[in-house]
C-alpha cells in the first residue's frame, strides 16, 4: 500500500502546475488524501470487512468531498484535481494515469445489477462535472469533456462532449457533422421570399388582365 506513496505525490507534480512543494501536496491535496483513504478501505473490503471499509470511505468523504466506494478498483497514478463532488461507484474500475476533475460521477444508471459502473481505461481525462453512467468501457487515451453525460462505450483515443455525450474527435480527426452556424435556415427570410414570389405572380397576372382588357376595348 505504501509503495504508491511516492508516485502519488509525483503524479500531482506531473499534472498540476500549481503544486509547489511535497509538503504542500502531502498536507493540502484532498485528491491525494482520498486515494490514500481508499487504499485502506479497499484492502479492508477485499478482506470482507465491509462496514469498517464503508466507515473509512465515509470519513474520507466528509474530509475531502470525494466519495469513492471501497469496492472500486483504482489503478496507479490516479490524479483527482480539486475533487469536491467526485463520486466513484462500487463496481467501477479505473486504469493507470487517469485524471479526474471535480464533480465527476462514475456511476450506474439505476437499471443495471452486478457490474453497473464504468471501466475507465489508461490515460483517460474526465473533465469537471462529467457523468459517466453505466457498465461500459471508456477506451485508453480518451477524453471526456467537462459536463458531458456519457451513456455508452467510448472507443480508444476519442474525445466525447455534450449531453448525451458524442464522439467529436477520434485519433485526432474531427468526427460527425458539426453545425455550420453560417448556413442556418432563417424562417423569416424564407417567408419574405415566398411572399415576394406570390406578389410577383399576382403582378404578372394583373398585367396580363390589363393587357387583355385594353385589347378588348381597342377592338370594340
Ligand atoms: C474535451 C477536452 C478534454 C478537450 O479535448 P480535445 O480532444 O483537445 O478536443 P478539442 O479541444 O479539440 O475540442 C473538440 C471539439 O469539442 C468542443 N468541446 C471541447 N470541450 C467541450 C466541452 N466540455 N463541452 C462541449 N464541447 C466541447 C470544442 O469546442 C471542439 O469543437 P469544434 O470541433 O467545433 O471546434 C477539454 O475541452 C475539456 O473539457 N477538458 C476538461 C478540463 C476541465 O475539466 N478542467 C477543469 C479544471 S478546474
Amino acid at each position: 500500500m505504501f509503495r504508491h506513496f511516492r508516485s502519488d505525490v509525483q503524479t500531482v507534480f506531473e499534472n498540476d502546475p500549481a503544486a509547489r512543494s511535497r509538503f504542500e501536496v502531502i498536507f493540502t491535496y484532498s485528491g491525494v488524501h482520498a486515494i490514500w483513504a481508499h487504499r485502506v478501505a479497499h484492502s479492508l473490503y477485499r478482506r470482507r470487512w465491509f462496514t469498517l471499509a464503508r466507515v473509512i470511505s465515509q470519513v474520507s468523504r466528509f474530509m475531502t468531498g470525494i466519495e469513492i466506494h471501497p469496492g472500486a478498483k483504482i489503478g496507479n497514478r490516479l490524479f483527482i484535481d480539486h475533487g469536491m463532488g467526485v463520486v466513484i461507484g462500487e463496481t467501477c474500475e479505473i486504469g493507470d494515469d487517469v485524471v479526474i476533475y471535480q464533480g465527476v460521477t462514475l456511476g450506474g444508471t439505476g437499471k443495471e445489477k452486478g457490474k453497473r459502473h464504468p471501466t475507465i481505461g489508461n490515460n483517460v481525462v474526465i473533465g469537471s462535472g462529467a457523468k459517466v453512467l453505466g457498465s461500459f468501457t471508456v477506451g485508453d487515451y480518451s477524453s471526456i469533456g467537462s459536463n458531458a453525460v456519457v451513456l455508452r462505450e467510448v472507443p480508444e483515443n476519442c474525445t466525447v462532449v455534450g449531453n448525451p455525450g458524442r464522439v467529436v474527435r477520434r485519433n485526432g480527426e474531427r468526427v460527425g457533422d458539426r453545425l455550420d452556424h453560417t448556413q442556418l435556415p432563417d424562417p423569416v427570410i424564407e417567408m419574405f421570399r415566398a411572399m415576394q414570389k406570390e406578389i410577383d405572380g399576382l403582378k404578372t397576372e394583373l398585367e396580363d388582365m390589363k393587357l387583355t382588357k385594353a385589347g378588348g376595348e381597342v377592338k370594340s
